[in-house]
Order: C-alpha cells, then structure tokens, then sequence
C-alpha cells in the first residue's frame, strides 16, 4: 500500500469541500425569508470553515508529493456534491445541505480508509477534524428548522 490511494481520496475530499463551500455561499447570499438572518450567518460560519479546510487538504496532497486538483473542470469529475440552486426556498436550502453534509462525510470515511490502511497519522488526524465538523454542522443545520 502506499499513499497513491490516499492522494486520490483526498482529492474527492477536496473537490466534495470546494462544492459544498460554493454550495453553502450561495445560500448565504440567495436565502429569503422568516429566518434570513439566522440562515445568512449560519451559511457564513460553515463557508469560512470550508475556506480554511480547502487550503489544508489541498496542501496534505501536495505534501504527499501530488499536485492539487485546482480548477472546476478537475473537480466535476470526482465530486459527489452537485451544484445548489439559488432558487430554492430557505426549508429546501437547509435540507439540501444537511444532505451534502452527508455526501461529505462519507468522502471523508472513504478518504479515512484509505489513510489508516497506510498508517498515515498526519492524514488521519485532518480528516477526523473535518468528520467532526460536518457531523456538527449536519447536527446544525437538521435543527434550524
Ligand atoms: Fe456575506
């Protein structure tokens, strides 16, 4: 085993995170309604978190010797988080991302596999933080409305 595997985990990581911080912001800019204010900020907190975690994946893989999948077209391919729609009502929004929260989560345990099969404790440790983030979030987003 080596960290080939581990590399092509993360990039799904990376491309899952980019789509669901693109996701997320463009619900804190398009959500109306009773609750705008509260949705708005709450949108807000979880995008800056991704911000952050995409520099931190995107440098594990160059770490691991890789270069990092910049660019849209890269990521369409590996992604499992589809676009959101800036139509949708604040109920539709929330729910759609609590469900992204999930697709994340398992790109992420996929992405854990893959690293503790090498043993690789620097991977493990960033990928239990981003776990823990999005079961947070997921637990967030299910209790907003
Ligand atoms: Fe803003």
């Amino acid at each position: 085993m080596s960290n080939k595997l581990v590399v092509e985990a993360l990039k799904k990581v990376l491309a899952d995170s980019q789509a669901l911080y693109l996701k997320t912001q463009n619900y804190h800019w398009n959500v109306e309604g009773p609750h705008f204010k509260s949705l708005h900020q709450l949108f807000e907190e979880q995008y800056t978190d991704l911000a952050e975690a995409v520099d931190e994946i995107a440098e594990l893989i160059r770490a691991l010797g890789e270069k990092a999948p910049g660019s849209w077209k890269a990521y369409d391919t590996i992604r499992t988080i589809e676009d959101g729609d800036e139509e949708a009502t604040a109920v539709n929004m929330v729910k759609d991302l609590a469900e992204a929260q999930s697709s994340i989560q398992n790109t992420l345990q996929q992405a854990l596999k893959a690293a503790q099969n090498v043993d690789n404790e620097v991977v493990i440790g960033v990928l239990v933080d981003r776990m823990s983030v999005h079961s947070k979030n997921k637990w967030m987003l299910n209790s907003s409305q």
